[in-house]
């Protein structure tokens, strides 16, 4: 039994990336949003006992002590496992609107979180969203207010990572306009968090040369396609070319969509409450796609989107989310 467990932990484990820090990020991660505290504990359980090596979930996800409850009863030893939290941006918490605040309601939100979490540090913790005024702008540095906001908030970030609690730093939904107010920070941020799947194109809004340029680790949500209800996309799930190149390899669509994102060097993150969906979720590198695959994924344009809806150009369905 034992024997088959440890089987079953090293089957797919996944390769890393180095973040500017040399922090090693896994190229999966397991999600927990939408998941009460029993359920992110079931999901977060069978990822673990799947394979997974990384965990993300969020302060706002409300479900920490699940989260945290299954990292301390799995018997995988802590360093083996990269958890990736997440911080309201300001204004997102009511007590951030106010500038000061912002630092302030941040610092005290770590802590909260590493107690909830039930854990002495985290691998990486990144600002959720940009500040809230910037889905209205659709931008971080437009209006006035905006960068100060941004760096009050990334002031408590960089002192949590100084103090050891996190041993990476970042953000998420972030734009360039918000990447500029932190130009002259200490500790630039390690990750971005984007949406970001097939059918976007390898560079979407310039977003993946932008963050290769400037040494940011992008990292993928919403990787099977929907930002609306965030379940996969039938798209995705039922289109003809995820399902055919996936019947060439003895792989689902699911898996063709999700080794697409990876193969392009970036980090993915998705969640399942699905021991086998989360097993398959991991069978990534075992197979290759043909030069051809490969050209007809890269140009393939459904489902589309952009990559940060928080303070780019979009649709009104996006906004919503
Ligand atoms: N930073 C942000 O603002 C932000 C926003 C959204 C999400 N996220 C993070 O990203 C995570 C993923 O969420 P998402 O919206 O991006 O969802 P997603 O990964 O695009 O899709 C998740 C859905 O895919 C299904 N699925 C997963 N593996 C499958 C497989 N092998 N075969 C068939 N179906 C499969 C799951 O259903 P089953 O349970 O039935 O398998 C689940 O409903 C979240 O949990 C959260 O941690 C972050
Ligand atoms: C948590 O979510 C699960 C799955 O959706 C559901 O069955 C359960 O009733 C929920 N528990 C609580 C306390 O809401
Ligand atoms: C918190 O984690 C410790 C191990 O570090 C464990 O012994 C304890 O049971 C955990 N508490 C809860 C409430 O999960
Ligand atoms: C389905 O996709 C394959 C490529 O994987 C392509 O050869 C075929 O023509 C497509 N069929 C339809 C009906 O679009
Ligand atoms: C296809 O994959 C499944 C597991 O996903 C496996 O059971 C089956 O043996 C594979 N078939 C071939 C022909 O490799």
């Amino acid at each position: 039994m034992l024997q088959l467990a440890l089987f079953v932990l090293g089957a797919h484990a996944a390769p890393t990336v180095t973040l500017r820090n040399g922090v090693q990020m896994p190229m999966v991660a397991a999600g927990s949003w939408q998941y009460n505290s029993s359920a992110a504990y079931d999901s977060v359980t069978a990822a673990l006992k799947a394979g997974f090596t990384m965990i993300d979930t969020a302060l706002d996800y409300n479900n920490q002590d699940g989260v945290g409850r299954a990292i301390a009863e799995s018997q995988v030893p802590r360093e083996k496992i990269f958890v990736e939290t997440k911080v309201p941006g300001c204004g997102m918490d009511p007590s951030m609107l106010n500038l000061f605040k912002c630092q302030e309601g941040t610092k005290k939100n770590l802590e909260k979180d590493l107690q909830l979490l039930n854990l002495s540090y985290v691998d990486l913790v990144i600002v959720h969203f940009p500040p809230i005024a910037s889905m209205i702008t659709r931008s971080c540095n437009s209006w006035s207010g905006g960068c100060q906001m941004v760096r009050a908030q990334w002031k408590a970030m960089e002192e949590f990572y100084k103090e050891g609690k996190a041993r990476a730093i970042g953000v998420s939904n972030y734009c360039p306009s918000c990447f500029d107010c932190l130009k002259s920070a200490t500790i630039q941020p390690m990750v971005n968090q984007v949406q970001f799947h097939l059918g976007m194109g390898t560079d979407p809004n310039s977003f993946v040369s932008y963050h290769k340029a400037h040494n940011i680790q992008l990292q993928a949500y919403s990787v099977l396609g929907n930002s609306l209800d965030h379940h996969a996309s039938s798209e995705i799930v039922s289109g003809n070319l995820t399902v055919s190149i996936g019947k060439a390899h003895n792989k689902s669509s699911v898996q063709v969509a999700l080794k697409w994102v990876v193969s392009q060097g970036i980090p993915a993150v998705t969640k399942s409450s699905n021991l086998e969906h989360l097993q398959q979720d991991l069978d990534l590198w075992s197979w290759s796609f043909t030069a051809q695959e490969q050209q007809a994924l890269d140009t393939h344009s459904s489902p589309g989107g952009s990559p940060s809806f928080a303070c780019n150009s979009l649709s009104a369905s996006e906004v919503l989310v």
